[in-house]
This record gives C-alpha cells, structure tokens and sequence, in this order.
C-alpha cells in the first residue's frame, strides 16, 4: 500500500493513540484524523500531540472528526486504541465496518483482548486485526501482529508492507495466546523479580540496577535464544545447556509463584513508591530514543 497516501482514523486519543499518531505524521505525508468521546477532545489534542511530535507543521495534517462515521468513512487504515474492554471493542467494529470503506485495513491497539472476541459481530471478521504495540509506540519499533481465527493473508500483508515501509518491525501472532508474545516475557521476568524483592534477597531499586546493567542492555542487541546461543561457544545453545543447563533447571524449579492479591503487594507497592514516586518519562523516552538510534545505524552496517 502506498503510505504516502494513507489516511488514518484513530479511534480513541489517549496515551496509545496519540503516540500512533505522531508515529504516522513523522514517517509518512498521511491526514490523521482523530475520533474520541472525551468532551474536551480538540483541547486536550492540541495541548498533548505537540509534546510527542518534533516538527510541529506536522500538526496541520490532523482533523477533529465529528463522530465515528466522519472518522472512519475516507480512512485507508482504521485503528483503535479505546478503552481495554470486550463490550466497547466489539461494538465499535460492526459500526466501523459499517461506514468504511471495503479496502480499510482495521487495526486494534488491544494488550489481551483477541480479534476473535472482538470480531464476533461483524460482517468480515478476517478484516480485523490486532496490530499491539509496545509502549510507547511513537519510539518502539514493535508492532505485534495478530490475526483471529479467520484470517485473510492479504490484509496480513498489506499490514506487513505498511508497517515495515515506516522502519517497523512487525511481528506476526500465528497463534492467539493470552497477552501476546512480549508482554509474556515481561510479565515473567516480573513475577520472578516480585518473589526475589518479597524473599528479601535484593532490594527492588537493587533488582533494577541488575537488569538495567545486563539482561537490559544485552537483550537490545541480541534476543534471549541468540544471546544464549553465544554464551555456549562452540555447539551454540545445545553446548550452554550442556553446560549451565543444571543451573538453569534449579533456577526454573525454584521459580516464583506470586500472584495478584498476594502478601508480597503491600511491601513491593511501597518500596516502588519510596524508590521512584513519580517518575520521569520524558527521561526514559530521550535515553530510549538515542540507544534505538545507535542499535539502528549499527545494524544497518552489517553485513
Ligand atoms: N498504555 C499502554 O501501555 C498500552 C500498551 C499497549 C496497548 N495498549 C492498549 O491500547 C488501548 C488504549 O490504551 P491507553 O493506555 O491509550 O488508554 P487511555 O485510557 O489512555 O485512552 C483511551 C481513550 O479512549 C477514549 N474513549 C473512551 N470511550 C471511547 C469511545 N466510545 N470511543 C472513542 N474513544 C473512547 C478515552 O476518552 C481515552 O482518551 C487499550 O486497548 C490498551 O490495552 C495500551
């Protein structure tokens, strides 16, 4: 599809979608048009889209729809980022597909909720997909690709050929699982730093500094297989575990089973509080954006 000529609708204008749309007013020449309830919804775009967008004559390809159907009708490319829940998403869809037009791709900024549930009213639900980014979007190359149960391998592409077209990295769901792939492995990573903090062996500013000085900076050269893969030397990630492998089984049978509710919230909730308060996001957005920059240019220079 070409991306220069792309219209986005975004439906709902909040943390998710405001940054998907500094996303595409920065890669491509598109006309943005932006549809939320909130009542204060022209204000509160013009006072917080600047903050996320760097050239702001950018900003005069953005509209204020009216209602859905004025949002949606000339869109090339629909996408949600509503409220998380199953009654809001899967009424919307039926309305949009509704008033678009038949080659509208239709995309769901959802954490957990499956295109399948979603797309039980509509028409085409293999015109639905959930496209989940990773916070924040505007910066993160991630894009979380996950078809429902009826799929359609040209919207698939399409999608594929957008996305990667913007210097992406779209990854396609083959299967829909709960939470996708890379909250997954980040909600792990946190249950087991929860039980380690709540037994008491590392502080949770201490368990920070541990990931931000290893596994962090590691795992945004190299992913966990590729990294492992090295560590073993010759024989690769068979040679690591023939190695480490015992350690490694210790380590997954001692592994934490904390869960929500549990004694651990109040304590781990207050050293967070203690630790950190408020924090700065505009900090963490400037380092991430630079180490993007340099793993990028760095790449791109490989043979
Ligand atoms: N925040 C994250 O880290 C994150 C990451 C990945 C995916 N997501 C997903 O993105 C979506 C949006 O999350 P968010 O964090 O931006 O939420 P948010 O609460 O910041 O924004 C939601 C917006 O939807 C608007 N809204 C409410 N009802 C509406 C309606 N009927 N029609 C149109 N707009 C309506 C609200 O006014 C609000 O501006 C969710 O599905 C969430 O799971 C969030």
């Amino acid at each position: 599809m070409s991306i220069t000529g792309a219209r986005v609708a975004i439906i709902g204008s909040g943390t998710i979608g405001l940054s998907f749309a500094a996303l595409h007013l920065k890669h491509t020449a598109s006309l943005i048009t932006i549809y939320d309830t909130r009542p204060d919804l022209e204000d509160y775009v013009h006072r917080t889209l600047p903050t996320y967008v760097a050239d702001h004559s950018d900003l005069e390809r953005v509209r204020i729809a009216t209602s859905l159907q004025d949002a949606v009708e000339t869109a090339s490319i629909v996408q949600e980022a509503g409220p998380e829940n199953v009654a809001f998403k899967s009424s919307l869809w039926p309305e949009v597909e509704q008033h678009c037009r038949p080659d509208a791709l239709l995309w769901s900024s959802t954490s957990g909720i499956p295109a399948s549930a979603q797309s039980m009213r509509m028409k085409t639900p293999s015109r639905l997909l959930v496209v989940h980014p990773y916070n924040p979007p505007h910066l993160m190359p991630l894009l979380e690709v996950v078809p429902g149960k009826q799929l359609d391998e040209d919207v698939i592409a399409r999608t594929l050929s957008y996305w990667e077209a913007l210097g992406r990295k779209p990854v396609v769901v083959r299967k829909e699982c709960t939470g996708f792939v890379a909250n997954r492995l980040a909600f792990a990573l946190l249950r087991e730093a929860i039980h380690i903090v709540d037994e008491g062996v590392v502080s949770v500013e201490e368990l920070d500094r541990v990931v931000e000085t290893s596994m962090g900076p590691r795992w945004s050269v190299w992913g966990p297989f590729k990294s492992y893969h090295a560590g073993g030397g010759k024989g690769g990630l068979q040679a690591f575990f023939d190695k480490i492998g015992g350690t490694v089984q210790d380590c997954w049978s001692d592994v934490g089973q904390v869960n929500r509710g549990g004694g651990w919230e109040e304590q781990v909730f207050r050293q967070c509080e203690d630790a950190y308060g408020e924090v700065d996001v505009a900090q963490r957005d400037r380092i991430t954006k630079k180490i993007l920059a340099v793993i990028e240019k760095e790449k791109a220079q490989l043979p």
